[in-house]
């Protein structure tokens, strides 16, 4: 089956943390560009054929900068799709940036990368707010959530446009008997966020092996991808890297 209409947005962060591993200091304090840059990378991604930039920079600047976000803003032709944390601060930047969409993302400072899903249920005035905020700026907002269903009626009550079901729980289990039982999560919480009018995008561990199940999930919009396309192109280079991911999401 071909799905030609999915869309891969390159999350392109672990390129900053590659650089930020050697210059912490240096990018912050002179802004000069220091390899690897994760703007020229972005514009390598679109033209190997993605569909969009994913950007996370986080109240600590500790992968992507701020810089890093405004120049890729500037000088993408694609979609910006920028993760943030519910704070005010971050919706100020939001509002700066102007990015296509937001996607409001729970946020630990000592986290590696995104853990769980957001609470929205449990947040709901904040988020509400950012929303609306976002929507009439004329910026999208999709929330990163797990496929439960007091989340999904949360995200559409609060007026979210889109909702990103949270694929991590099923790629740690891919090698495991608790697979299939998430991946059947992710199916009915795709229809059941479909049905509530919200648009399904996917996102965390996907990679060149699980892509193939994952892209048969129902009503898919967009899967944000990172650490695999930025792993593989360690070894094949960026462009190589995604093209092969967009064409295992196309099918055939
Ligand atoms: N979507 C969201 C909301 C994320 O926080 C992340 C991780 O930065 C991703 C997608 C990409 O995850 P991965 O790097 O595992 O592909």
């Amino acid at each position: 089956m071909s799905n030609a209409n999915i869309l891969l947005g390159v999350n392109i962060d672990h390129f900053a943390t590659l650089r930020q591993a050697r210059y912490r200091d240096a990018g912050r304090l002179n802004g000069q560009m220091v390899e690897p840059d994760p703007m020229v990378l972005s514009l390598l991604s679109e033209k190997a054929g993605a569909d969009g930039i994913t950007v996370h920079p986080r109240e600590d600047e500790r992968h992507i900068q701020r810089g890093d976000v405004l120049r890729i803003r500037e000088n993408i032709q694609t979609r910006l799709n920028m993760e943030m944390a519910a704070t005010d601060d971050m919706l100020a930047f939001a509002l700066e940036v102007k990015p296509d969409s937001i996607c409001i993302v729970p946020e630990n400072r000592e986290e590696v990368t995104t853990e769980g899903g957001l609470d929205v249920a449990g947040n709901f005035e904040r988020i509400a707010a950012i929303v609306e905020s976002a929507w009439n700026a004329g910026i999208e907002t999709s929330l990163f959530i797990d496929p439960d269903p007091d989340q999904i009626v949360a995200s559409a009550k609060a007026k979210a446009s889109h909702i990103e079901l949270h694929t991590g729980a099923y790629a740690n289990a891919y090698y495991e008997s608790g697979r299939s039982e998430e991946f059947a999560r992710l199916v009915e919480g795709s229809e059941r966020a479909h049905s509530a009018g919200l648009i399904v995008n996917a996102g965390h561990g996907i990679n060149y092996v699980n892509i193939k199940e994952v892209r048969t999930l129902p009503h898919l919009n967009e899967l944000n991808i990172g650490h695999s396309i930025i792993s593989r192109s360690v070894f094949y280079g960026i462009d190589e890297a995604v093209r092969e991911m967009k064409a295992l999401i196309i099918g055939g």
